[in-house]
């Protein structure tokens, strides 16, 4: 697969089969990826991955958690600013839109996101899921850095003919993971990432992306 295709054809996957994700290939995807760049080549990544019985259990307790209404767990970063100035919260709107019509949910119907949203702490059906940390003294460039490093595991489990979601939603319930994976103290668990083999009769509507005049200007001498 080419990289074009490989960018082309990642997206957020939300279904997935019960096919289980090789080790040797996680082992192939991630020693690949250790290849992204980072400011002075420190590595920010701190990952985990966890598979089988172990993920099952804490997909057990973190569904257990949110479907209690338990609340989450205190905010080690922002996910999103307090106000999401023009153009940023209309494409954050027109994606809740996109998300909850591809599942036939009205906007209103705050019982059927809710629902939707627990998709998120199964894993949305998939076996593998990758724990991304950073330590709490980096700054901005190192997530930038940890940012390159996730997109490079995406691109590469294409490769690999699997799909993957990243989510933060993970951040909300980092306690209950941490049970499960012992992180040093004080790491930041900035996303988790589920991983397989995507299920074909899950509907989605593909996200769009503005023109790219609104988002690159080239400057020609
Ligand atoms: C850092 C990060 C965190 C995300 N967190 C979540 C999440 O918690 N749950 C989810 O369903 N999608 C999550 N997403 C997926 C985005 O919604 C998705 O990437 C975006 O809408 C663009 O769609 P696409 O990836 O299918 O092209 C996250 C994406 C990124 C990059």
């Amino acid at each position: 697969m080419d990289v074009y295709e490989a960018v082309k054809s990642r997206r957020a996957v939300r279904g997935f089969t019960d096919e289980p994700v090789s080790r040797v290939v996680l082992e192939r995807v991630l020693s690949a990826a250790a290849w992204s760049p980072s400011g002075s080549n420190i590595q920010p990544w701190n990952s985990y991955v966890l598979t089988g019985a172990r993920l099952a259990e804490l997909k057990t307790h973190a569904v257990e958690r949110v479907s209690h209404g338990d609340p989450w767990d205190e905010r080690q970063y922002q996910l999103y600013p307090p106000v999401l100035k023009s153009p940023y919260g209309e494409r954050r709107s027109a994606f809740g839109r996109e998300r909850y019509s591809a599942l036939g949910i009205a906007r209103e119907d705050l019982e059927a996101r809710q629902r939707a949203a627990i998709g998120n702490w199964k894993c949305f059906g998939a076996p593998a899921a990758l724990f991304c940390y950073i330590e709490p003294d980096m700054g901005l460039p190192q997530w930038a850095d940890i940012g390159m490093y996730l997109q490079t595991v995406m691109l590469l489990l294409r490769a690999e003919g699997l799909h993957s979601c990243p989510q933060m939603a993970w951040s909300q319930v980092r306690e209950t993971v941490a049970e499960f994976l012992s992180p040093p103290d004080g790491l930041i668990l900035f996303c988790g990432m589920s991983i397989g083999y995507e299920d074909p009769t899950v509907s989605y509507v593909r996200t769009g992306r503005a023109p790219l005049d609104e988002t690159v200007t080239f400057v020609d001498g």
